[in-house]
């Protein structure tokens, strides 16, 4: 088959993606990158479940570098609904419409005139509506829809159908379906357990924070300036403080966040001194650091360096 979503972005094989998404400074896993070649050469939908910061949205915005797509991001939030989602009529130029019409004595049908409110003109697309418009196969755009978790059930269940259809109805318009279908790229932090229906729609992964090699590796290529022993420290201190039960282990974000703020200090190690004083790059919660601090700077250290060898 020549007409095949891989074949027109050029990606042949899972190695080919992992090499592309290297070339745009994500670093998958196999996992990432078995689920996500899948998601492509099957056109599904992707899910992508797992704690805060550890790569999901990060592999949308990859994902529009890499194929040189437009990114159309919906935030999700309690309460989203169909007019910032989908579409929306811009009733401040339609009023002004009315009353323009009217001002030039123009407004005698009635029904005509109403029907010219709901012309393409006055139509705001949202994310949804907006993905559908595309035409070139070779740049399908990225939908990402982050942070699903939040909204409601209603709004799910709205979703769930324009994935199986890619159609969206405007009554007053018509149907638009999509020429080239976006690559969609769902997200939840798991607040809450989406449906089965919307699940067995998608691809699912359930993304793990990175191992220490991979690590270092997102490190060293987001903090180029922390030096290598820095970062491999960095990267051993965030993997223990993944096992100590906090409110909020660190995320990858962290762990680059944190190596940033030790490279401007100069520091080229961590010692318990350094280790105080910056933690709040990596912890945010006032719980978390009282119990780090019952445990000891020096201690967690000990502990995390043992992974090195050190
Ligand atoms: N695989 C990766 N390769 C490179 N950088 C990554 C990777 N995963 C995460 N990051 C970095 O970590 C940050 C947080 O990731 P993000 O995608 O926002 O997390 P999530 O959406 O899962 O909460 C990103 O901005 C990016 O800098
Ligand atoms: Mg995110």
């Amino acid at each position: 088959m020549v007409d095949q979503r891989t074949d027109w972005l050029g990606i042949a094989t899972p190695d080919d993606l992992a090499i592309g998404l290297r070339g745009v400074d994500y670093l998958p896993d196999l996992k990432i990158t078995t689920a996500t070649y899948l998601a492509l050469a099957l056109e599904k939908p992707l899910l992508l479940e797992g704690d805060a910061g550890v790569g999901k949205t990060e592999l949308a915005l990859a994902l529009s570098r890499l194929f040189e797509s437009d990114l159309i991001r919906l935030q999700c939030y309690e309460g989203i609904d169909a007019t910032q989602a989908v579409y929306d009529w811009d009733y401040a130029k339609q009023l002004l419409h009315l009353r323009a019409t009217e001002a030039a004595g123009l407004g005698a049908d009635r029904s005509a005139l109403e029907a010219e409110l709901y012309e393409d003109r006055f139509l705001v697309e949202r994310p949804l509506l907006r993905s559908l418009g595309y035409t070139d196969p070779k740049h399908p755009p990225i939908l990402l829809i982050d942070e699903l978790d939040r909204a409601d059930d209603e709004f799910e269940a709205f979703l769930l159908e324009l994935l199986s259809t890619f159609e969206i109805t405007i009554p007053e318009l018509g149907t638009r379906s999509a020429v080239v279908r976006p690559i969609v790229i769902l997200t939840s932090n798991r607040t809450r357990d989406l449906h089965d229906a919307l699940k067995r729609r998608c691809l699912y992964l359930w993304v793990n924070h990175p191992g220490f090699a991979r690590e270092v590796e997102i490190i060293r290529l987001r903090a180029p300036e922390a030096g290598e022993r820095l970062t491999e420290q960095i990267a051993a201190l965030v993997q223990e403080l993944r096992e100590q039960g906090l409110v909020k282990p660190p995320g990858i974000a962290e762990a680059i966040d944190w190596a940033k703020a030790l490279a401007r200090l100069m520091a080229t190690e961590v010692t318990p001194e350094w280790l105080e004083m910056t933690l709040g790059a990596v912890i945010k919660y006032r719980e978390d650091e009282e119990r780090l601090g019952a445990l000891g700077p020096s201690t967690l250290l000990k502990r995390a360096f043992a992974r090195l060898g050190e």
